[in-house]
This record gives structure tokens, C-alpha cells and sequence, in this order.
């Protein structure tokens, strides 16, 4: 007995594979096994004889099947570790790209422009596209029959037959929204509005769609100097640089008195440089609020005041990120917008830069 448990043990313990392992048992304790045959023997012994071999028999069965299962799984662990070791997976390895889409420059810069107003307290504030030639025009200090009316190559909306009320309108600036503001939440109030305006009009520099962002300041005592200032701060923050503003005397209906704003830049080599040189780009109109305008809004002008801008914010998008035709904005040429787009997690802020 003692033969058959170490010939068992160290063939167990030496066995390359399972199927190895599967021949030791069929040959030890499988129905013709050594010890299987040793326990038939049991049945010719005397009662004295059986009762010392019995358990001894099976001892080294429970034994031998012990090792076998022990045995059993070590092989399993190590074909793992050995797996393991043979094929691996770095996950570190940066994903596959996957295509993916851009963030408009106009978006971006609308973002831009909205991040640095608002940490000046401005508010956004939005308006319908669709106006009524009141709030687009009237409420502006743009009677009828202004010629600003023609001049601005207005989109008029049809009205059914019969219906004679005066068309409404796709807004021609963000302006309306100055009144749409005051008229909801009185003064004093801080906002800016960015959005779509039309006019007709298509060259290099001028598409029948384009984006401004109207600026208004209500308050006691807010003067054209507050005006020149937050101006002057926004450019810089823009632009990252520190930008020479040049205010031009101009005439705009709904402001009294207006400028229209340049700021510095070079023009050589057909490349336009912000901040530098001694040329100058017009980019917005502003001035102090008219008295008329402040009516319409249901404020009133004896006793507030303030100051309006209106952004391009296509052409403020095309100064930074040079830009040339702005008709292109608009062309949703995949190639152009992979090019100039941004990623997604660009996101603007102040504190992560813009
Ligand atoms: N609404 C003017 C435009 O579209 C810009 C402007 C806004 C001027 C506010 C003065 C004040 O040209």
C-alpha cells in the first residue's frame, strides 16, 4: 500500500496536463485502477485482516483523489498565468479617434464675447428673429418712412390677402431686444443679447444672415465714459492684447450722442493684425440710449440713463482667427469647418482663457 500511495503522490505531483492527470486516475482509483482492485480484494480477507486493510484502503483512495483534485487545480492556475502572461491588454493606450464634429467659430466667439460681458455683470437676453417693424424700427426712434427703414435692405415677412397691418420683419439688428428688456425688467438693468439678424446683402464681408450682440446699461449716473471703458476692457480680453479703441462722432436714431467704434490694427501683407500698426477697423456702433428709446421701453428718461452697443460678432470672429471671407461661415464646407472649427471641449472661460 505504502508503494502504490508514493508511485500515485509523485506521478500526481510530476503530471504535465489534465489528461495526464485524467490517465493517473483512471489507472489508481478508476474502476480497474490499482487501488479499486486492491478494495475488491478486501471481500477474500478474513474479518480481522479486512478491518485493519479497509480503512487503510480508504485512507489512500481519499488521498490519491485529494491530490488529484489539488493537483487539478494548480494546472488550471497556472494555463491562467500563463495566459495572462502570453496575452495582455494595455489600457492605457489612448481610444481610437472617432470623427467628430467642431464648434463653430461663431459659436465659439458668441461664447467668447458672452463670457468676458457677463463677468462685467452683463445678463444675456434674448428676442424673436421674426419682428414686428415696431419693435425693429418705432420703438427705436426709426418712424416711417426713416430712411434708416431702406437702408438697412430690411427681409419684410408676406401678410395674407387683405390683412394690411405693416409686415413683420426679420430683426436687422439686436436693438428690438433692447426694448423687449427694458419693457420686462425695467432699470436699472445690465444685459447683453447675441443672435441672428438679416439684411440683404452678400459680398466678401457681408452675408443676408449675420450675428451682433447688442449691449444696454441702465442706470443713474452712467455716461459715455463707462461706455469707452468697458469697451476698451472687453477688446483687450478678446483679443489678449491691449487693443487702442478710436471713437468716431456718428449718428445712429436710437442713440444720442452715437460713435461708431474702430479698433488698431495693421493691414500688411493682406493679413490683418489686431493691436498693432496704425490702421483702424470699424466693428460696432454705440452711444448714450435716446431719450425716445427709453420711453418706449417704459423707462423713464429723466431720471435714467445709459449706454447701447452693437457687436459684429462674424467680423470679430474672423479678426482673431484670420478669417478672410465670411461668406464661408456659412457655406458648411466640411473641410472649412474642420479646419477653423474648435473641439468640443474648448471650452471659453475667463479663468481656462479664450
Ligand atoms: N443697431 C446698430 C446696427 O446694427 C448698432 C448699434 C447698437 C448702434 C446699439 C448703437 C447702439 O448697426
Amino acid at each position: 500500500m505504502d508503494d502504490l500511495r508514493d508511485k500515485y503522490l509523485t506521478a500526481i505531483a510530476a503530471a504535465a496536463d489534465e489528461a495526464a492527470l485524467e490517465e493517473l486516475r483512471l489507472a489508481a482509483v478508476g474502476k480497474k485502477g490499482e487501488v479499486s482492485l486492491q478494495m475488491r480484494e478486501l471481500g477474500r480477507m478474513t474479518p480481522e485482516e479486512r478491518q485493519v486493510a479497509g480503512p487503510k484502503l480508504n485512507a489512500l483512495k481519499d488521498e490519491i483523489n485529494s491530490a488529484l483534485a489539488a493537483k487539478k487545480v494548480a494546472l488550471e492556475d497556472a494555463a491562467l498565468d500563463a495566459r495572462l502572461a502570453e496575452e495582455w491588454l494595455d489600457v492605457t493606450l489612448p481610444a481610437r479617434d472617432r470623427p467628430r464634429g467642431t464648434i463653430h467659430p461663431v459659436s465659439q466667439v458668441t461664447e467668447e464675447i458672452t463670457a468676458i460681458l457677463a463677468d462685467m455683470g452683463f445678463a444675456v437676453a434674448e428676442g424673436p428673429q421674426v419682428e414686428t417693424d415696431w419693435y425693429n424700427f418705432d420703438a427705436l426712434n426709426i418712424p416711417d418712412h426713416h430712411p434708416a427703414r431702406t437702408e438697412m435692405d430690411t427681409f419684410y415677412m408676406a401678410r395674407a390677402d387683405g390683412d394690411n397691418r405693416p409686415p413683420h420683419v426679420l430683426r436687422t439688428h439686436t436693438s428690438p431686444v433692447q426694448i423687449r428688456s427694458m419693457q420686462a425688467h425695467g432699470a436699472p438693468i445690465r444685459i447683453i443679447c447675441p443672435g441672428r439678424v438679416y439684411r440683404a446683402d452678400y459680398d466678401q464681408t457681408h452675408t443676408p444672415m449675420f450675428h451682433q450682440v447688442e449691449g444696454l446699461a441702465i442706470d443713474k449716473d452712467i455716461s459715455m465714459a463707462n461706455l469707452k471703458w468697458v469697451l476698451e476692457e472687453f477688446f483687450s480680453a478678446y483679443f489678449g492684447t491691449k487693443v487702442k479703441t478710436r471713437f468716431r462722432a456718428s449718428h445712429f436714431p436710437f442713440t444720442e450722442p452715437s460713435a461708431e467704434v474702430d479698433i488698431q490694427c495693421s493691414f500688411e501683407g493682406g493679413q490683418v493684425k489686431v493691436g498693432e500698426g496704425d490702421g483702424w477697423l470699424e466693428v460696432l456702433g454705440s452711444g448714450m440710449v435716446h431719450p425716445k428709446v427709453l420711453e418706449a421701453g417704459g423707462i423713464d428718461p429723466a431720471e435714467w440713463q445709459g449706454f447701447a452697443f452693437g457687436i459684429g460678432i462674424d467680423r470679430m470672429a474672423m479678426l482673431k482667427y484670420g478669417i478672410p471671407d465670411l461668406r464661408a461661415f456659412f457655406d458648411s464646407d466640411l473641410r472649412w469647418l474642420r479646419h477653423y472649427g474648435f473641439s468640443a471641449l474648448q471650452v471659453p472661460t475667463l479663468h481656462g482663457g479664450l
